[in-house]
């Protein structure tokens, strides 16, 4: 059985929620802390053994391709200054890089469609920019592993609050004999809390045979009238022989949501946090900030009498 070698990482999207910020500049690129969400993705990408990135890509979004080529100019201008150096050279060579357009933006398992030229006959990864996993929790690499051990699909369950799941993927699922591995026998995309099958959600890590690509070719618009990955890949656990069995791996790590503006925060103050060369003033800010109430909506300064 072949191993997983490509990643395709859908980036075709308007980012509108992050406007006006992304009115000229990609969301993908947007810094958490000091780095682009995109380059943690091709990073574990790469940690996990993925060594080929193809991102689906969109007009206006050329700069994502940019970030991760040489830029002989600016390095000529840092000569001398190691530092800035190894930042700036860290951003080339993590992985090969190859980028398609999906030209209509007809949803994730339309941009999924658009890997199959590149993606060929091997099982690839799906990564979702939106989701970033800490690098302390191999949980791309684990799914790798899975695949080769029990061929088809490998999805990336996490267990959110019930009334969270219509924002999400669900699964319904049957244990196997290994702790943290289910089978999926269901998905829906998105259910009311009322009719999901579980509070198991799909985060944004997919590793997908490659015959998902035929059920992709005639997957109806689904929820949102866009073509799903969701519903295909339930088509492929409904249908024999269509490129299955589909597993999940509850994943018990640490996940950082940069898709909305109040979760984009939360995964810069954690990841901050972790920083080794600002972790310790920031951690320290953060507790005097708490300290003085104004975390829980006390004004600045106490007001003078
Ligand atoms: C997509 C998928 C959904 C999944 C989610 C994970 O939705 O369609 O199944 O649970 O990503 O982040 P989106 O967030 O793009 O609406």
């Amino acid at each position: 059985m072949s191993s997983v070698r490509k990643a395709v990482i859908p980036a075709a999207g308007l980012g509108t929620r992050f406007l006006p910020a992304t009115k000229a500049i990609p969301k993908e690129l947007l810094p958490v802390v000091d780095k682009p969400a995109i380059q943690y993705i091709v990073e574990e990408a790469a940690r996990s053994g993925l060594a080929d990135v193809l991102f689906i890509s969109g007009r206006g979004k050329s700069a994502i391709e940019d970030h991760f080529d040489s830029n002989a100019d600016l390095e000529r201008k840092l000569e001398g200054k190691a530092d800035l150096l190894a930042r700036v050279r860290a951003t080339t060579g993590i992985a090969t890089i190859h980028s398609v357009r999906q030209g209509e933006p007809l949803g994730l398992g339309h941009a999924v469609l658009c890997a199959a030229e590149h993606v060929g006959h091997e099982p690839f990864a799906v990564m979702l920019g939106d989701d970033l996993i800490d690098e302390r929790d191999d949980l791309l690499r684990r799914m790798v592993e899975v695949q080769a051990q029990r061929g088809g699909c490998v999805l990336a369950l996490l267990e959110v609050p019930h009334e969270s799941i219509g924002m999400y993927g669900c699964a319904a699922i049957e244990p196997t004999d290994e702790d943290g591995v289910v089978r999926v026998t269901g998905l829906v995309e998105k259910p009311p809390p009322e009719e999901a099958p579980s509070d198991l959600a799909l985060i944004g890590r997919y590793v997908l045979s490659p015959e998902i690509f035929d059920v992709l070719r005639t997957t109806k618009p689904g929820r949102g009238g866009e073509i799903q990955v969701t519903d295909a890949i339930a088509e492929m656990i409904d249908r024999p022989g269509a490129g299955g069995p589909v597993h999940g791996i509850v994943f018990r790590g640490r996940r950082y949501d940069t898709g909305d503006k109040a979760d984009y925060l939360k995964a810069v103050v954690q990841l901050g946090c972790d920083r080794s060369d600002l972790g310790e003033e920031f951690r320290a800010w953060l507790t005097e900030f708490v300290a003085s109430g104004r975390a829980s909506g006390a004004p600045d300064h106490p007001i003078e009498p």
